[in-house]
């Protein structure tokens, strides 16, 4: 989680820290802090809150000048909240400064050594572990440049145990900036007279758009007009300079008042962008140049596994019943916390496909990796692209939805579901899926960004129903079939951002349970458009009407029937089954959004969470 943002170069350092750490907020806010070196000078400022409530009056009350910095903004992982464990860290000497994404899990061991031999430890936190660590070996190694410092780096990194992506700097090395990583992300941006470390592109981008993806155990020793690579397990590397596509533009908030908003609004290009140069309308096929897979191997799967966390879970499950009803291919979904500690039979023809917005996700990389171990082909659908998923995987496919800033994840959501059709359609047409059947999904498929901007149209619709249930203390959200996954990811963005608590079921679930909670406070809301389940679910809404319960239904367009039984109606426009997830899910995006801003919410920064969760 946290971000991480270092800068040497000729400018000042803090207005480009501070603008960058602006652009990482949505990893943590817990607390951020920034130190900067002035020649011999090391200066810092930290401050628990976000940004805007600490640092940045702490910065306008007092600049902190200098050419060099490094700064952080932190998710607590090992010390709650405060002053003194936000980051940057020290050592003893209090010269050197480190900040740290990640967790050092053997820091008890490392603090209760270094105590002894007389190092006094000023927060709680694992990584000012490190930081004493480096410090300790900073001392003990003979003076030689700057190779002092990175040796004494490279020294510590040997003994700690767990995950870091850090930047360093030192009083006596005013001309350094040393970076290292191990399971947490960090790109080198490489600019002109001047070097940049972050945990994301994002914050960089309006410098430079060429960098270096760092890989695990690299450590990278940079002065403003070079950098070298090198390895904790071998000598120096070489790694390529890569392009970044997009620019700084892509991750502004424009006249919209949330990310999440103008998020949820760039559906309908989202599934232009994850479509694009990807149809075979001649061949009614899909076409995808990463999968690294023949058609006849990827005939031979008979099984398909998807991994993720969250809403890419949700995503995933949407996946399984496309596979199953398009591609006729056994498929299942497994939470990657799960999936990485269980031990399942998994045979030799069995495809595994990680799901990730972030591409750092821990569980869905230790996933990745856990299935690899055991031989399985494993591939990803990854929007960051470099991330570490996308390189670790055997092959992908890119979501290209540009970045996604706002913590709770929409238009991922969308090119996730895109991806996933057009993946079933291909396994679809290598067995026994007929062109004309083909024909349809692509033809449906390509309707639905107007589609998508329908519904958008309804948002003061939408707002006035929030509006109405926004005291509520629990919701119901009801699915079935294709919009079961619906129903749940309808009550994770409720809870997540309006701290609403709300549970997502499959309809017909609801008698053997959930059903005890219906009362006229507790309002429900059914996901029931006019597909082959309709029927059945519209019994399910009579059950609750019949308790008092309020009925909140996601319609087709033209159901005049619904509205005889519910109390509130969005309607979308109708499609094909399998589709109707792409259409049913934006207004139950937009209902969580406006419960959250009329409750007062963060909606960006929800609390207790972070955009990218790289711990475990
Ligand atoms: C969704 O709104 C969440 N904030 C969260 O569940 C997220 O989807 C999950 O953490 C997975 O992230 P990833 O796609 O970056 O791997
Ligand atoms: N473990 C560190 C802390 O608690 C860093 C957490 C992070 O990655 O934000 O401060």
């Amino acid at each position: 989680m946290c971000g991480i943002v270092g800068y040497i170069g000729q400018r000042s350092a803090e207005p480009l820290l501070l603008e960058g750490l602006r652009r990482l907020e949505y990893r943590g806010y817990d607390s951020a802090g920034m130190s900067t070196l002035d020649g011999g000078q090391l200066r810092t400022i930290k401050r628990v809150g976000k940004i805007n409530e600490g640092l940045a009056p702490a910065l306008a009350a007092t600049p902190m000048p200098g050419a060099t910095g490094i700064c952080h903004t932190r998710w607590a992982t090992h010390g709650p909240p405060s002053d003194a464990n936000a980051h940057p860290h020290f050592d003893q000497s209090g010269r050197l400064a480190l900040v740290h994404n990640g967790v050092i899990e053997n820091y008890a061991a490392l603090r209760q050594r270094l105590t002894k031999q007389g190092h006094v430890f000023r927060s709680d936190t694992d990584s000012e572990a490190l930081a004493q660590l480096i410090g300790h070996y900073y001392d003990e190694t003979p003076a030689d440049g700057d190779a002092r410092l990175v040796n004494a780096v490279r020294r510590a990194l040997g003994e700690v145990i767990g995950t870091y992506g850090i930047a360093v700097i030192h009083q006596d090395h005013p001309q350094l900036l040393v970076g290292a990583r191990r399971g947490s992300p960090l790109v080198l941006g490489v600019g002109k007279g001047e070097n940049f470390l972050a945990s994301d592109v994002n914050a960089i981008v309006a410098h430079t758009r060429d960098v270096v993806y760092l890989n695990d155990f690299d450590v990278a020793v940079i002065t403003r007009d070079n950098f070298q690579i090198s390895s904790l397990t071998a000598g120096a590397v070489s790694r390529q300079i890569s392009r970044v596509e997009w620019t700084a533009d892509a991750a502004e908030k424009g006249d919209f008042a949330h990310f999440m908003l103008k998020e949820i609004y760039e559906q309908p290009l989202a599934v232009q962008n994850a479509l694009r140069g990807r149809v075979n309308h001649e061949e009614s096929t899909s076409l995808f140049g990463g999968l690294n897979m023949t058609a006849s191997q990827l005939r031979d799967v008979d099984r398909v596994i998807f991994c993720a966390c969250g809403t890419a879970w949700h995503a995933g499950l949407v996946g399984e019943y496309l596979f199953e009803e398009l591609a006729r291919v056994p498929a299942e979904v497994e939470y990657a916390s799960e999936f990485r500690y269980r031990n399942p039979p998994v045979d030799k023809g069995t495809l595994v496909f990680v799901i990730s917005q972030s591409g750092e996700t821990a569980d869905t990389l230790a996933a990745l990796r856990e299935s690899q171990r055991k031989g399985h082909k494993t591939l990803a659908i990854v929007n960051a692209v470099g991330s570490t998923i996308a390189r670790e995987a055997d092959g992908g496919v890119y979501m290209h939805a540009g970045p996604e800033v706002g913590v709770a994840a929409t238009k991922s959501y969308i090119s996730q579901l895109t991806v996933l059709t057009l993946l079933a359609l291909h396994m679809g047409r290598l067995r026994h899926l007929s062109a004309a059947r083909g024909m349809e999904i692509i033809r449906e498929l390509e309707a639905i960004p107007d589609k998508i901007q329908h519904v958008l149209k309804q948002n003061d619709h939408i707002r006035r129903i929030a509006g109405k249930y926004q005291r509520a203390n629990d919701f119901l959200f009801l699915g079935r079939q294709f919009n079961y996954p619906i129903a749940l990811e309808g009550a994770l963005k409720l809870k997540e951002i309006s701290y609403i608590h709300a549970e997502g079921y499959p309809s017909a679930e609801m008698k053997h349970g959930p059903i005890a909670l219906i009362s006229p406070e507790v309002p429900s809301v059914f996901i029931c458009p006019r597909d082959a389940v309709y029927e059945k679910t519209f019994s399910n809404i009579e059950e609750i009407k019949a308790r008092k319960g309020p009925i909140i239904a996601v319609a087709t367009e033209g159901d005049t029937h619904i509205a005889t039984k519910a109390d509130d109606v969005i309607y979308v426009p109708p499609t094909v089954d399998y589709l109707y997830p792409f259409l049913t899910v934006v207004p139950l995006q937009l209902l969580a959004y406006h419960a959250a801003v009329l409750r007062g919410c963060d909606v960006d920064k929800p609390r207790n969470l972070a955009k990218s969760v790289t711990v475990e």
